[in-house]
């Protein structure tokens, strides 16, 4: 069980693996965090006996860049490490490269990796913590943290609230973790994509499935809207681009049209004019960069709150 201002698990690898008390602790240290990161004097000296790793094995820029500020905030050390100008690239293994990092007394690893279970097989490995930036197809923790943070923000308690994911759902790690982390804080889901996008077990999860967008934006609260990952798609999963945007894509017609307020969200990168229009994500609705400035603070409250530092 979690205490009042401890998590329940060592390492972040997940958000399957939280209790809704982990997840409360966290949101509610970000709040303090936040605070700190809008002072004229942006730092605290929480972590200062500690060196984090990233190992970023795929590509990032929000993610990357919001640990390492984080981690400087808090005072720690901090080194990066990026797989494509590494020894991995001269077939070091996973195992041998991390082993090394942490032999010159390392104490966190931030990974992100292109396997799903990346993080979860270094943690069977290892002892130093571990906060996973990203697994493949699988989870992204601290972005789901982050997207309820900004949601909370504008919504308030997330119990009963309706939240809609719209786009490629099949393909993302975004989805998966937004979905663990809203149920557990009892809000309504719906997925809302392209059948061949919207995987057969998500109705096991708790959600609900649409595929018809406006229906979706009438019936929700906010709506995260997500990126297609051309990158993961190894088959077609729908006509064109151009169609999907038709179908699926947000602009702020669509949003004059609801006669409702509605939190328009998005993780990034964005691919304007597919998923999104530029007049709908940069409109009032949107709350795409509060995400990215919440990102900080949420992850600076899992890195304090892993290194076993208490309010
Ligand atoms: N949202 C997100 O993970 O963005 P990056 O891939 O740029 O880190």
């Amino acid at each position: 069980m979690s205490q009042a201002n401890s998590l329940s698990v060592p390492h972040l690898l997940g958000i399957k693996d939280l209790t809704k008390e982990d997840i409360t602790l966290i949101l509610d240290t970000a709040v303090t965090f936040k605070e700190v990161i809008n002072r004229p004097v942006k730092k605290v000296p929480s972590l200062r006996d500690l060196t984090v790793a990233n190992l970023f094995f795929e590509d990032s820029t929000r993610t990357r860049i919001s640990f390492e500020l984080a981690e400087k905030r808090l005072s720690a050390d901090v080194i990066n490490f990026s797989a494509s100008s590494s020894s991995v690239k001269k077939g070091e293994t996973l195992l041998d490269t991390v082993n090394n990092i942490l032999a010159m007394k390392v104490d966190m690893i931030v990974m992100r990796h292109p396997a799903p279970g990346a993080p979860h097989f270094l943690a069977r490995h290892i002892s130093a913590r571990i906060l996973n930036a990203g697994d493949g197809t699988h989870e992204h923790p601290t972005q789901a943290l982050l997207d309820a943070y900004s949601m909370r923000e504008q919504l308030g308690d997330l119990e009963g609230k309706k939240i809609a994911i719209v786009g490629d759902i099949l393909h993302s790690r975004v989805a998966l973790s937004n979905i663990f982390c809203l149920k557990k804080l009892g809000a309504e889901v719906k997925v809302c994509g392209p059948p061949t996008l919207i995987p057969k077990y998500i109705t096991s999860l708790g959600v609900g499935v649409e595929h018809d967008v406006e229906k979706t934006l009438r019936w929700c609260d906010a709506a995260n809207i997500l990126r297609i990952q051309l990158e993961r798609q190894d088959i077609k999963y729908f006509p064109s681009l151009r169609e999907y945007a038709l179908y699926f894509g947000i602009d702020k017609a669509l949003l004059n049209r609801l006669d409702k307020p509605v939190v328009i969200m998005h993780p990034g990168p964005i691919n304007r004019g597919v998923e999104i229009t530029s007049d709908a994500a940069d409109s009032e609705h949107s709350i795409i960069l509060q995400q990215v400035e919440n990102g900080v603070a949420v992850r600076m409250a899992a890195l304090y709150l892993l290194a076993g530092k208490r309010q």
